[in-house]
């Protein structure tokens, strides 16, 4: 298959997940009666939380409180053809990873935190691939009973995080149990086009944006906090895999074998909005350390963005939809 087909598969993924995203894409009503439904269950484990707080806790930031964390600034998606992992010990557990010909969508997710719970930082995601069938713990129902499981419909998997600070390393692995990784992330604003490359590894994993300037669509005149944001998408987030996920889920019975329990994925909601969106030319610069990869040549730019995070579902429900 040529690189021609390649790309028109990979549009092809491309818009069938935005559609898939947006088609889930709840009116404002509904997500205010449901956030409603959702609140008295998270308040109960609020109160619990407090009693059991870790010392990150006094991070909290967030404006409402279903979601405690806040993140504000912009981050580009960068997507490329990605050969699927030759081992497969190496794929993510508890779902399945989807390829065509032994290849799957991933590339990498750049971001820059304006405000987060600790502070300005910046990050850098690799992307695995497209994943499907998620198996994700979502606690015991509220009235007892067993353990309940759901299954989540499809995602994208990250392979490695990397964060630009050690206060975000910690914050990472110690509230979200992201595995998170101390690196040099370089920004420079100047250069014709973005560019994503040449990542270098000295002491530390390094890694250099160029063109940042392509991924501010906002300028300083219209990026104060009056500016309107859009979207409050809701997302599911499995921080143990890195993975975000489309609200889609099914049902699936809590599996009598406990250790089976132990090992589906623990899961968070997450709220995405912002201001500005937009497509951008993005050159990616390998290098021999580069694992195998086919760009795109374009990065999704979102600017002014909001991330809200929930804590982890653990009534029994993920309640996006759920029915009361
Ligand atoms: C970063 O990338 C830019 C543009 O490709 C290049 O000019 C610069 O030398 C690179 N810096 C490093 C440290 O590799
Ligand atoms: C931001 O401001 C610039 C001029 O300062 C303007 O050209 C642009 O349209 C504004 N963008 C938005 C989304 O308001």
């Amino acid at each position: 298959m040529d690189r021609l087909t390649m790309r028109l598969h990979l549009a092809i993924i491309l818009c069938c997940l935005c559609i898939l995203a947006f088609s889930f894409h709840l009116s404002p009503q509904t997500i205010h009666k449901r956030r409603h439904d959702a609140s008295s269950a998270l308040n109960l484990q609020w109160q619990f939380f407090q009693k059991t707080a870790p010392a990150f806790s006094s991070n909290e930031n967030g404006l409402d409180a279903s979601y405690p964390w806040r993140f504000e600034g912009r981050f580009i998606f960068r997507p490329s053809l990605v050969r699927v992992p030759s081992d497969s010990k190496d794929y993510p557990p508890c779902s399945k990873l989807i390829s065509l010909f032994g290849y799957t969508i991933g590339g990498s997710v750049v971001l820059e935190y304006d405000v987060s719970p600790v502070g300005p930082y910046r990050e850098y995601v690799k992307m695995g691939g497209l994943v499907a069938l998620g198996r994700v713990s979502v606690g015991k129902s509220l009235d007892g009973g067993a353990e309940q499981t759901n299954i989540l419909g499809l995602g994208q998997w990250g392979t490695s995080l990397y964060v630009s600070t050690q206060v975000a390393e910690d914050v990472c692995k110690e509230v979200w149990g992201v595995p998170a990784i101390v690196a040099d992330i370089e920004f420079e604003e100047s250069g014709d086009i973005l560019r994503d490359g040449p990542d270098t590894v000295a002491a530390r994993q390094k890694f250099n944006l160029s063109g940042w300037k392509s991924a501010r669509i906002l300028t300083s005149t219209n990026t104060s906090d009056s500016i309107n944001r859009f979207g409050n998408i809701p997302i599911l987030w499995t921080p143990t895999i890195k993975a975000l996920w489309a609200p889609v889920y099914f049902p699936s019975k809590g599996s009598n074998n406990d250790i089976d329990n132990e090992k589906a994925l623990p899961v968070h909601r997450l709220r995405l909005s912002a201001s500005a969106i937009g497509l951008q030319l993005c050159e990616r610069v390998q290098n021999e350390q580069s694992y195998d990869e086919i760009p795109l040549g374009l990065a999704l730019v979102v600017d002014n963005v909001m991330i809200e995070i929930g804590r982890r579902v653990s009534s029994g429900s993920i309640s996006i939809f759920s029915e009361d």
